[in-house]
């Protein structure tokens, strides 16, 4: 397959797990027999520090026009100070409305050998594996009308769904839990909320589409709290934006390290892949970022964005077998693991693909 996948490494550690995604990429490339043209991109706080708008034009013509985008994480702690449209976070905010990137798939699982490096007890956290579908491009990210009173007295943001948002995110979520364990957990504040009222409405109302898939619905809060205390119950969870944003940071905890999580934003144009976790400014530059996030998003774009399952389930095996094998970056070693740099770490999993697909290649007689 050919395929363009635009770049974009963005701020903090953003370049440095995005670096490690890509020799991933590259080395499934040469095992697989792919092309890929990799183009990079500067993108948020990046872009700014070059007296360019946080998302160019260039930049957002580049994801449009490609099969994929890979970003690393954008937020740069010089521009905290500016108004939310100049600041970095903005740029990935415009850039999911550009691609119309609605669902925004957020895994989490225990990996084999980190049962233990989380806060949860592993008996607690045994056979976790959930999937958070979260909205992505409506709620209050995007509410209109929003602002702050001309005297700075007040400010305010609009809570606002229409049925069809909801029930096309609510339709990746069904389809989603129909190809694994059946069951659909819509998250809400219906005993508060007008919006998760006509949420709530709609799901059920879409739920009759996929007869095998069971529905239930919970509050946010008490999802919160089960999150922690059963986690293993949950298949998929499906969510408005801003609940979506809580929940997955806080399942990124409970997987052990928030440098685990991958994840997909899908919508009818080329999907945006990008680790969970943000640019971490504290960890930039001493080589120590997780980059499972990062590698996990890679698999999810070979899976979601260009179909590639074969290629897919290589990478996700190379992350079990490296972690399998002991390899650790610090925020996933506990005990008398030893950690690794975030090249190190790579440097194993991408021996690990190749291992693996030499023997495919050539099975021993
Ligand atoms: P963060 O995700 O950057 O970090 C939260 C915590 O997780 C920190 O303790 C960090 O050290 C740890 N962590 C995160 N990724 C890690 C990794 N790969 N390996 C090891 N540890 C990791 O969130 P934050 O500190 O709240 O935000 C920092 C900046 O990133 C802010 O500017 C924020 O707006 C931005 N942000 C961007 C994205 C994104 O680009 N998708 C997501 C979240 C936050
Ligand atoms: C995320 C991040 C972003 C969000 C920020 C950086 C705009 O926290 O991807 O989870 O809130 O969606
Ligand atoms: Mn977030």
């Amino acid at each position: 397959m050919n395929a363009r996948i635009a770049v974009l490494p963005g701020d903090g550690i953003g370049p440095e797990v995005t670096d490690a995604a890509e020799r991933v990429l590259r080395a499934v490339a040469e095992i697989f027999g792919h092309r890929w043209t990799l183009s990079a991109h500067p993108i948020g706080g990046a872009a700014l520090r070059r007296g360019l708008p946080a998302l160019p034009g260039k930049t957002c013509d580049a994801a449009r026009s490609a099969d994929a985008v890979l970003l690393g994480a954008v937020g740069d702690p010089a521009f905290d100070d500016r108004p939310l449209h100049q600041r970095p976070e903005h740029a990935l905010l415009a850039l999911r409305r550009a691609l119309g990137v609605f669902a925004n798939l957020r895994p989490a699982r225990v990996w084999p050998g980190l049962e233990a490096c989380g806060p949860l007890k592993p008996e607690i956290l045994r056979g976790t594996d959930l999937i958070i579908v979260r909205e992505l491009l409506g709620g209050l990210y995007y509410g209109e009308p929003r602002g702050t009173d001309a005297d700075g007295s007040a400010a305010f943001n609009t809570l606002r769904y229409s049925r069809s948002e909801i029930a096309r995110v609510a339709r990746v979520a069904f389809r989603l839990a129909a190809s694994r364990r059946g069951r659909v957990v819509s998250v809400d504040k219906a005993n508060v909320l007008e919006v998760s009222r006509l949420w709530r409405d709609e799901l059920t109302a879409i739920a009759r589409e996929y007869p095998h898939v069971s529905l239930s619905h919970e509050y946010v809060d008490s999802t919160a709290m089960k999150l922690a205390l059963m986690p293993a119950s949950f298949d998929v969870l499906v969510m408005e934006n801003m609940f979506g944003d809580i929940l997955s940071d806080e399942a990124g905890a409970i997987a052990g390290s928030l440098g685990l999580l991958p994840s997909a934003s899908l919508g009818d144009g080329p999907g945006l892949f990008e680790p969970v976790h943000g640019s971490a400014p504290a960890l930039a530059g001493q080589g120590v970022a997780n980059p499972v996030g990062a590698i996990g998003s890679v698999a999810m774009l070979l899976e979601h964005g260009l179909g590639l399952h074969e290629e897919a389930r290589a990478i996700v095996a190379g992350l079990e077998r490296t972690l399998q094998a002991g390899f650790r970056t610090p925020d996933i070693a506990s005990g008398a693991a030893r950690a690794v740099s975030t090249t190190a770490f790579t440097d194993a999993v991408v021996e690990t693909i190749r291992v693996a697909g030499r023997k495919t290649a050539c099975p021993v007689s």
